[in-house]
């Protein structure tokens, strides 16, 4: 049987897409069957069964999210039919024979042994992951940090160069201007709208491009598939930071993206409760970071963790479903508002990028950026401090919804930054009534005045 693989996919769906080729052409997915066990009826003048195979894996992605949310992974005769599975809350897992524990240590990947390395609550969650982002494997780390950094050290050694988009995550950039220099690795942050500027920035000591589209304040996008063609060009890894729209959202490694990367902190465990982060790839890519970094470093999700997100995956289509209506309620009147000055969201109509972001973004989440017309920061900390149904924290993809101004970010009252303007507050939409927050809205901007 052929092997699915990503290397052999991307350029297929490519082929598949510019030929302007759809499902229904692929046999129906039979739920009862495991997934990659399906094979769909060769289509008219499809080259062979591979490719039909490779095909497949779309299909499975494209009409089958609630087989991936609901079944993939569980194995529910093993646990007396329950339909969630249990907290497997070992750290240990132990063998019969010395041949099992012989051949258990040449699968730790695979098999259980110790939890560091693989645990039956965490391995459901795995597949399901990698089946949503249409990746080969997912390792899911402590947090989104741990993920970011055990993608960029796997692919970095002394003397090797980083290119990295602007204003990526904070911690993003300590990691690669603060970090990673002590052990001789450079990094070139970049302006990344332009996806030439990645080449030029290149250097022949460059191992890495590390992207995060859209950033989570000002939204800027890169294009994901012209960068990754540009990346396989020169040999180099890309890398995406894909928190904001999530594998739901963003198809990253179908644009040809090799790693992708989530705080899983946000929408994934959506209820404000748990911190965590995913790593997604190919075989090959997450085998070797799961021999190094993952298991060297050992920021790994404990089982309770994984399986609370387990939970929260069964209802995440519906929360990003329920945020981007309440989000595009919310950005409407604020557009509208005389007292707002700019709103910044991806999907508005005059949002720089806005045909990029239509082009590659299926959905645009619930964080926003106002800039309010404000005389002075104590007009804006009115306005904050005014608000009773936003609460004012920084980790944003729960239920509900949140604020946070720049001029919390510095001490000196009369800050200026072209960037961070001292009246600019990032807003997240949660799960409440649209009319309950614009309400809300209404309110503290009458208490500016
Ligand atoms: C875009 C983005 N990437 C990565 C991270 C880091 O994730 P975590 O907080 O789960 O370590 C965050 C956290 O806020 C984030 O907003």
């Amino acid at each position: 049987m052929f092997e699915w693989s990503i290397s052999t996919f991307q350029p297929l769906l490519k082929k598949v897409r510019a030929e302007g080729l759809e499902p229904p052409w692929i046999a129906p997915l039979d739920p009862k069957s495991s997934a990659s066990a399906n094979f769909a009826t060769p289509a008219k003048g499809s080259a062979n069964v591979k490719e039909m195979l490779c095909l497949q894996k779309t299909y499975v992605w494209s009409m089958d999210l609630s087989y991936i949310i609901n079944h993939l992974g569980e194995d529910r005769e093993k646990y007396f039919g329950a339909v969630a599975p249990p907290i497997v809350q070992s750290s240990n897992f132990a063998f019969d024979t010395v041949e099992k524990l012989r051949e258990a240590f040449t699968q730790e990947q695979e098999v259980n042994l110790y939890t560091r390395g693989n645990n039956p609550t965490v391995e459901i969650l795995r597949k399901k992951l990698a089946a949503l982002a249409g990746a080969d494997d997912a390792l899911v780390f402590a947090s989104g940090a741990a993920a970011i950094s055990a993608a960029v050290m796997s692919h970095v050694k002394a003397g090797d160069h980083v290119v990295c988009v602007n204003k990526p995550y904070s911690w993003t950039t300590k990691l690669l201007q603060e970090y990673l220099p002590r052990f001789g690795v450079t990094a070139t942050l970049i302006d990344g709208t332009n996806p030439q500027n990645f080449v030029a920035a290149t250097q022949p000591n460059t191992t890495l491009w590390f992207l995060e589209t859209p950033n989570t304040f000002t939204f800027e996008l890169q294009d994901l598939s012209a960068i990754a063609d540009l990346a396989k060009a020169r040999g180099i890894t890309t890398a995406v930071d894909n928190s904001y729209c999530t594998s739901i959202g963003q198809r990253c490694i179908e644009m040809g993206i090799d790693i992708e990367l989530h705080s899983a902190s946000k929408y994934y465990a959506g209820h404000s409760d748990v911190v965590a982060g995913i790593l997604l790839g190919s075989k090959k890519t997450v085998s070797h970071i799961f021999k190094t970094e993952f298991q060297n470093m050992g920021g790994i999700i404990s089982p309770n963790d994984a399986w609370l997100m387990l939970r929260s995956l069964r209802t995440l289509p519906v929360r990003l479903e329920k945020i981007a209506a309440n989000t595009a309620k919310v950005v409407a009147f604020m557009q509208n508002h005389p007292q707002v000055e700019k709103v910044i969201y991806p999907f508005s109509k005059n949002f720089a990028q806005y045909e990029l972001a239509q082009k590659q973004m299926k959905w645009c989440g619930g964080l926003f950026t106002a800039t309010i017309k404000a005389k002075n920061v104590a007009q804006v900390e009115t306005f904050c401090d005014g608000l009773q149904a936003f609460l004012m924290a920084v980790s944003w993809g729960g239920h509900e919804s949140l604020l946070i101004p720049t001029c919390s970010f510095y001490p000196n009252h009369g800050y200026q930054h072209e960037v961070f303007p001292f009246n600019m507050i990032r807003f997240y939409i949660g799960l409440e009534e649209p009319e309950f927050l614009i309400a809300d809205l209404k309110q503290a901007f009458q208490k500016m005045v």
